[in-house]
């Protein structure tokens, strides 16, 4: 017996078919994509750093693969939980700090980030004669309506900011552009975060910090919130709960 396409039969069967070869399409696509995503996400997150770390130049992959040593490390005890590249870069720490299980609710959250994953990348940073030159680390917290993220490096003292670069925020667009300009962010540059007694001392200042003020970063007027957020940030990233126990295990070592 001929099939007969203009049944209901043939009609239900051609959908099928049609479903099928479009799934196909889509997964198809979807895989192509991840790769390109994923490679661009690694791309977009080595520039950040070699700006955090003050390196410039126009390969990036390459001065990164010749200048960086990317770590995943345990925020609990701050032992290094991985020193594979890729492992690193395409570590989700937005999930992990999600899941239950792979994250912690701050006793002190300063940053108000509600979770905070128990791994996190760090960036060790080597000058061309072998030494460290600069700890890069991501840090986020929120601002006055987002989650501001950024990167900030800091000097073999552990105290001294190399760099800061904010990477992604949903501050009100016009007003909050500044985080992300380098005449904002050049003034992080040399700024102590803690004083002699290790207390931390980093603030950023309504109005302007004072000349000769190593712990002051200077306000934006209309916007001094925004800016305070990476403050807090800063105060709890580099607190107890936050990178503490990494460095100081980088200064016993040191
Ligand atoms: C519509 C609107 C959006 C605002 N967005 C921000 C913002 O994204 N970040 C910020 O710090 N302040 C923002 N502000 C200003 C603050 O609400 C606050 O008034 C301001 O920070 C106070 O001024 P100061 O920064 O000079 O102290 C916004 C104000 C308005 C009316």
């Amino acid at each position: 017996m001929a099939f007969n396409k203009d049944s209901v039969a043939g009609t239900f069967i051609f959908s099928a078919l049609l479903c099928l070869i479009c799934s196909f399409m889509i997964t198809g696509t979807a895989e192509v994509l991840k790769e390109r995503k994923l490679a661009k996400k690694r791309s977009e997150m080595k520039r950040y750093v070699l700006v955090a770390a003050n390196i410039q130049g126009d390969n990036v992959n390459e001065l990164f693969a010749e200048r960086v040593q990317p770590l995943l490390i345990n925020l609990n005890d701050g032992s290094v939980a991985s020193e594979d590249a890729n492992t690193v870069l395409d570590f989700d720490d937005r999930m992990a700090a999600v899941n239950k299980e792979t994250s912690i609710k701050p006793k002190k959250d300063t940053a108000k980030i509600k979770r905070r994953a128990n791994q996190a990348r760090v960036f060790k940073v080597i000058d061309d004669s072998g030494k460290l030159s600069s700890v890069v680390m991501p840090i986020h917290g929120k601002g006055l309506w987002s989650v501001i993220y950024g990167y900030i490096a800091v000097q073999p003292d552990f105290n001294t900011i190399e760099g800061i670069v904010i990477s992604e925020h949903g501050e009100t667009p016009g007003l909050t552009d500044y985080l992300t300009t380098s005449e904002w962010t050049d003034t992080w540059k040399g700024k102590k975060i803690f004083n002699a007694k290790g207390k931390l001392k980093l603030k950023v200042v309504k109005g302007g910090a004072k000349p000769g003020d190593v712990h002051g970063v200077d306000g934006v007027s209309g916007a001094t919130m925004s800016g305070r957020g990476v403050q807090r940030s800063v105060k709890f990233w580099f607190g107890k709960e936050g990178y503490q126990t990494f460095l100081n295990s980088l200064k016993t070592e040191a």
